[in-house]
């Protein structure tokens, strides 16, 4: 291979990098808004299928404290999130209202108060194919209004076509 074939294909490569690059950062890094109302901003989240690790930033836009009306964002699979939520509840706030070593805990942030927020990464291998999965806050009493759907994308219809 000629000097100038090879030098001319670089920049094409280079290009090709940084778009698959900017792509996979838009659908893998999450945010969620709380508020002082008991509700999140998004009733459902969506990722990547190609996502290695999933980056979830939760910011609390109220103005109350933790210990009044603090939020989490917790991911379980959706028919786990009531064993857990109870499981929560009796965790204690010293606990962040998550049961600590429970294999049912996909993920989980600490509480936050208004104005603070807090960020949690995890690994989408987590996540099985088809499986329904269900985000919510475990601050006693709120998962009944705070909770959506964390999906991802396309990842049946990949699947299927391998
Ligand atoms: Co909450």
């Amino acid at each position: 291979m000629s000097a100038p074939l090879l030098a001319a294909r670089w920049p094409l490569g280079l290009a090709l990098l940084a778009t698959t690059a900017a792509a996979q950062a838009g659908n893998c890094q999450l945010s969620i808004e709380a508020n002082d109302l008991m509700q999140f901003n998004a009733r459902a989240l969506q990722i990547d299928p190609d996502c290695k690790d999933v980056q979830l930033t939760l910011k609390h836009v109220g103005k109350q404290p933790a210990h009044v009306i603090g939020h989490d964002w917790v991911l379980a699979r959706s028919s786990d999130v009531a064993a857990l939520s109870n499981a929560g509840i009796a965790a204690g706030l010293e606990h962040g209202f998550v049961p600590q070593s429970d294999r049912r805990v996909i993920a989980s942030t600490r509480v936050v108060g208004g104005g603070e927020e807090t960020t949690v990464t995890f690994s989408a291998a987590l996540l099985v194919p088809g499986v329904d999965y269900t985000y919510f806050c475990s601050y006693p009493g709120h998962s009944t209004f705070m909770r959506g759907r964390l999906i991802q994308a396309d990842k049946t219809k990949l699947a299927t076509n391998r």
